[in-house]
């Protein structure tokens, strides 16, 4: 039975069900994404790797389960200006305000890079108004580099500043109007945080034709340097993200997978803080098919691949065969 071989072998019910012992190279770390398809489940989260190659001379890319673009938009963009990242107690806030080269450059000068990832990529897309994100993805759409967007909806709307994915109709409408402009990419919707019920934004994204859903975006913060009074960041806020975010994000991502996700088939990319393959573990069980890795790229970019390999090891030491067998295993306590 499947939760059995999902379970640490302490916890197995019964030890004789448990498989002959894998070795790692027989273990199955493939994954499935919307049809697209992952060697295995680790990603790089977006805007903490660049646009293709920046990290190369630093970590073997081909390795990666995928590769996740930072947000790009129709126009270039500045981004805020500094201090624009500060670190925190377990965490980082930054409020790099999408910078990026914008659509045009990002076509002629990054595009042809990506075929030298030798992984699937997905690119995030951001924007202010609907027609933003719809000018992007269908510009990109036809392009064989890509496999997918990941729609980064924590954008400020222009009309009434309030953003995309805090707003169950807004967001529907935005995912349903690139939904009809893209036709041979995967759309995966990025959810934030920072909403009070996050189950009805995942099901907007879905009703709008979301066909994966990655969580989480970075937590609303604020730090305030002592001696000056000032915030720490020039924009005032920021986003939080590192290992101070993870139980919330394993949280989130747990609620999103047993409430929505899993009865409608929708895979999840996990992320927020994750560092090892402990961390990692944690967003699997909790009901991730994938995970991306952000934050921890500053310390060890070299990380999404060790957690790759000793994710591989972990399952092949508890004979585990396939990777998939143990995505949304968590071992809930009866209730009391
Ligand atoms: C410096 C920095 C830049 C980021 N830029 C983007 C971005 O451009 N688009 C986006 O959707 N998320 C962006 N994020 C959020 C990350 O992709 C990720 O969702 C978040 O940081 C949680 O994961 P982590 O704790 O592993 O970093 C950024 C995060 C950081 C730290």
């Amino acid at each position: 039975m499947l939760w059995v071989i999902g379970m640490p072998p302490e916890h197995s019910a019964d030890k004789r069900t448990r498989r002959p012992a894998a070795t790692p190279a027989t273990v199955d770390m493939s994954v499935e994404i919307a049809g697209v398809q992952l060697a295995n489940p680790t990603l790089t989260a977006s805007g903490t790797c660049g646009y293709a190659l920046e990290y190369a001379a630093h970590t073997d890319l081909s390795q990666l389960g995928a590769f996740t673009t930072k947000s790009i938009t129709r126009e270039a963009r500045k981004g805020n200006p500094p201090e624009r990242i500060v670190e925190t107690p377990a965490g980082m806030l930054n409020a790099i305000g999408l910078a990026n080269v914008g659509l045009r450059r990002f076509i002629e000068e990054k595009v042809p890079q990506l075929p030298g990832l030798g992984v699937p990529v997905f690119v995030n897309v951001a924007g202010h108004c609907v027609e933003d994100y719809v000018t992007v993805c269908r510009e990109l759409d036809p392009l064989s580099e890509i496999a997918g967007f990941e729609l980064n909806v924590s954008c400020p709307n222009v009309s009434d500043g309030l953003e995309f994915g805090t707003q169950p109709d807004r967001l529907r409408d935005l995912v349903g109007a690139v939904r009809g402009a893209v036709k041979e990419s995967i759309l995966i919707v990025k959810l934030t945080p920072n909403v009070t019920d996050i189950c009805t934004l995942a099901q907007a994204a879905i009703d709008g034709g979301a066909q994966a859903l990655s969580l989480v975006n970075t937590f609303q913060g604020m730090a305030i340097n002592t001696d000056t009074w000032r915030p720490m960041l020039a924009n005032s806020s920021g986003g939080l993200s590192g290992p101070a975010i993870k139980p919330l994000a394993v949280y989130l991502v747990h609620q999103v997978y047993h409430n929505v996700a899993k009865r409608q088939s929708i895979p999840i990319i996990g992320m927020g803080g994750i560092r090892n393959w402990r961390d990692a573990l944690e967003f699997v069980l909790a009901g991730a098919t994938a995970v991306a890795i952000g934050t921890a790229l500053f310390v060890d970019p070299d990380g999404p691949n060790k957690i790759a390999r000793d994710l591989r090891k972990y399952l092949a030491d508890r004979g585990i065969a396939a990777f998939r067998d143990i995505i949304g295993q968590v071992q809930l306590h009866p209730e009391v």
